[in-house]
């Protein structure tokens, strides 16, 4: 069912002071800034020749990033985004098999514009996953 790992996200309490260790220390390809109020998030999109890793930095009151921060106060690894080809076909799929779909259970437009869910770190080994229809 799952296909390509889309990305990793990693949950950062200073963004600028992030995207500049991945680009100094690291030498990796980073992104501006991106505000995407629907989520609470900031976003830096670190480019790599096989997936990506986004820094996510809480945008705005109630943001669920910022509770995540609250908890791991110098960040972490936050959750993993599986590209689907279906969905809808993935997620029914998944709930028949008694996995927990986070929020309303439909699918919202992410980070790149696309449809994504996530699903209960309780019922994936501990990782709140992400899927994103490809
Ligand atoms: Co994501």
């Amino acid at each position: 069912m799952i296909g390509r790992l889309n990305h990793v996200a990693i949950v950062v309490p200073d963004l600028a002071a992030a995207a500049e260790i991945y680009r100094q220390t690291l030498g990796a390809t980073v992104s501006a800034p991106a505000d995407l109020p629907d989520h609470g998030v900031t976003t830096v999109f670190v480019e790599l020749p096989n997936t990506k890793i986004e820094l996510l930095h809480p945008l705005g009151e109630g943001s669920m990033i910022q509770t995540f921060l609250d908890r791991n106060p110098s960040g972490g690894m936050h959750h993993i985004c599986y590209e689907v080809e279906d969905i809808i076909a993935a997620r029914d799929a998944l709930k028949a098999n008694g996995a927990r779909v986070l929020g309303d259970g439909e699918p919202k437009t992410g980070a790149h514009g696309k449809p994504v869910l996530f699903l209960h770190p309780k019922d994936f080994a501990g990782t709140l996953l992400e899927l994103e229809q490809a």
